[in-house]
């Protein structure tokens, strides 16, 4: 029976196990952590080991911090990643670390983000160049449990994915405080002003999701000439908020590359 391994139960490695039991059970799914409290936790569907006991063509999904990989790697089995394909959606591990720490070519990275907690993440993956495209096939199924994933071949794309994708839901997040704080002075109570912002960022996104949709199109569209929406934007202009939120982006990937040294 094929085998996805993930090691790590955190915030992601946890979404992702029940993602895979919910979305493909008939996968066997293996969780490796090594806290025992943590372990206790886990969804009783998933096998559940302290440690990695590797098998010929795994699927190892790596969801441990960055700086946990050395320790993960020396603590395995000589050659245990040799007949594995391994995804880290580690944040600044570079495929060429993965593959010289772990001894295996067959590495791919990927970045989701907190959306996929409900299914709707946007992840990016980026295979190295000696992993064979069945195996890229089979990283995307497993992927598309947390939500969309979107294939690139050059890994310097991550720097931004992580800004656009990985940062993305706290960055609209920040600018979606801005919608609840008005409401709230406006005098809308907090649960009421909770749901006008995220129904209009729900709405707005479906929208955005339509063939021919864009940004601009869909905001040109809501501005009648000398109306509402265009005093708004014009405000947005004149405060040089696009550029702000470009700034805010070109900082997150360049924290990324710095990251990954
Ligand atoms: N959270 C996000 O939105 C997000 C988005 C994109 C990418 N990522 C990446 O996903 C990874 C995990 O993030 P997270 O937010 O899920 O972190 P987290 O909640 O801190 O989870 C990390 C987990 O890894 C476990 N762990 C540490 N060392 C281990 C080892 N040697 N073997 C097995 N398990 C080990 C930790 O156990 P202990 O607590 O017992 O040490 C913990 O359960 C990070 O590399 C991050 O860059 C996260």
């Amino acid at each position: 029976m094929e085998r996805i391994v993930v090691v790590g139960a955190g915030h992601m490695g946890s979404v992702i196990v029940h993602g895979l039991l919910d979305g493909l059970p008939h996968l066997e799914v293996v969780i490796v952590e090594p806290s025992a409290q943590r372990r206790a936790s886990l969804d009783s569907r998933a096998e559940v080991a302290a440690a990695y006991e590797p098998r010929p063509g795994d699927l190892l999904v790596l969801a441990i911090p960055p700086q946990a990989l050395e320790s993960f790697a020396d603590g395995l089995p000589p050659k245990a990643c040799a007949d594995a394909t391994v995804v880290s959606i580690m944040a600044g591990v570079r495929l060429e670390t993965l593959a010289s720490t772990l001894g295996t070519g067959a590495v791919l990275r990927a970045m989701p983000n907190l959306a996929a907690r409900v299914g709707q993440s946007m992840t990016v993956v980026c295979p190295g160049p000696r992993v064979p495209p069945e195996a890229v096939q089979r990283t995307e199924r497993a992927l598309s449990v947390i939500g969309r994933v979107l294939a690139v071949e050059d890994e310097s794309l991550l720097d931004a994915a992580t800004a656009v994708a990985g940062s993305g839901p706290a960055l609209v997040a920040y600018l979606a405080q801005s919608f609840t704080d008005f409401a709230r002075g406006a005098g809308f109570d907090a649960p009421d002003a909770a749901v006008l912002t995220s129904q209009v960022l729900r709405g707005t996104a479906e929208v955005l999701a339509e063939p021919g949709v864009t940004p601009e199109s869909l905001y040109r569209e809501a501005s009648t000439p000398h109306g509402t929406t265009a005093r708004g934007i014009a405000t947005l202009r004149e405060h040089r908020v696009g550029e702000s939120v470009r700034a805010a982006l070109e900082a997150t990937a360049e924290r990324a590359g710095e990251l990954a040294g």
